[in-house]
């Protein structure tokens, strides 16, 4: 399988003048090397945004940033998004705070299993930025696939016939298996309190196209997962259900993917319109910190 060509990654041919990038892997992915969050220039964030739509998930190795550091970085993208799940830290209600103590034992984490953030919003986050505190040792990695690497994979055949569907995002199934409650019967995720504030607008979901178009680059990708994409409008769920199977095994293909080994002070953005994403629960024994914001996007069109 052929997957990009090597002028794909060519710094000068992209542009890249102000900032390096170093690919991860060949289907996705790029290390930014020569910024430093905080005092990134107008004229180096915006290579670092045409990266990351390039990339689909770019990263910056050793930053120090504070949660201030984090909320600017965030609001150069846009206005923040909704966490659907979370109320935030105090003081800082748009920084979610993601953590799993040495001590806890759970069956999930918060953010395993396939997906791309909060579809079964009307307005999903567009890009979505995790900064890494305390990194296990080993374990604890990030996954990522690229969907419209996915898309452009898939027959003309295939492709007439997803032209026009829309997918049935919800979030029933993410909610029956993470969450459970604690002995206050506290709704819960791993170390983190849940704050299920519209769980029945959460289930209710929205649809959206199965195919969507990138409102930047025009580019085109799968927009299905395994939790939160639930049903097809208008088809049975016995019709929409093979399809949904198949196309989630797709978008998840090796070819398209790319690992991410944190160490702590990595800082990894991610466009949740064109990749799907996975969090891993192979780190008992360790403490995992992070701090992750989200930046509003757009009606998925
Ligand atoms: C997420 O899905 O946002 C969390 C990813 C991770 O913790 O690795």
């Amino acid at each position: 399988m052929q997957l990009y060509p090597p002028s794909h990654y060519d710094d000068a041919a992209n542009g890249f003048t102000l900032l390096q990038t170093v690919p991860l892997a060949a289907a996705m992915g790029a290390e930014i090397r020569g910024v430093q969050v905080p005092s990134m220039s107008d004229a180096q964030f915006e290579q670092f945004k045409a990266a990351l739509f390039r990339y689909k998930m770019i990263y910056v190795r050793d930053q120090n940033l504070t949660l201030e550091d984090q909320e600017r970085l965030t609001l150069r993208f846009g206005s923040f998004g909704t966490d659907a799940y979370t109320k935030g830290m105090p003081g800082h209600p748009n920084v979610q705070h993601l953590l799993k103590e040495a001590t806890t034992r759970v069956d999930r984490v918060f953010g395993e299993g396939w997906h791309t953030d909060s579809p079964f919003l009307a307005t999903p986050p567009a890009v979505s930025l995790l900064y890494g505190k305390a990194i296990p040792p080993w374990g604890g990695d990030t996954w990522w696939s690229n969907a419209e690497l996915a898309y452009e994979f898939l027959s003309d055949g295939m492709k007439q016939l997803l032209a026009g569907l829309r997918v049935h995002m919800t979030a029933r199934e993410a909610i029956r298996l993470t969450v459970r409650r604690d002995d206050q019967g506290k709704e819960i995720v791993g170390d983190m309190q849940m704050v299920l504030k519209e769980q029945e607008e959460m289930i209710r979901g929205n649809f959206h196209p199965l195919v969507r178009t990138h409102p930047v680059t025009g580019g085109k990708s799968l927009y299905v997962d395994t939790i939160y994409a639930q049903g097809i409008q208008g088809l049975k769920d016995e019709e929409a259900r093979p399809l949904l199977d198949y196309l989630a095994r797709h978008v998840t293909r090796e070819e398209f993917m790319c690992r991410l080994r944190w160490t702590p002070g990595t800082l990894v953005l991610w466009d949740n319109r064109s990749c799907m994403h996975k969090a891993f629960n192979d780190y008992d024994g360790f403490k995992r910190e992070m701090f992750r914001t989200i930046v509003n996007g757009e009606i998925p069109a």
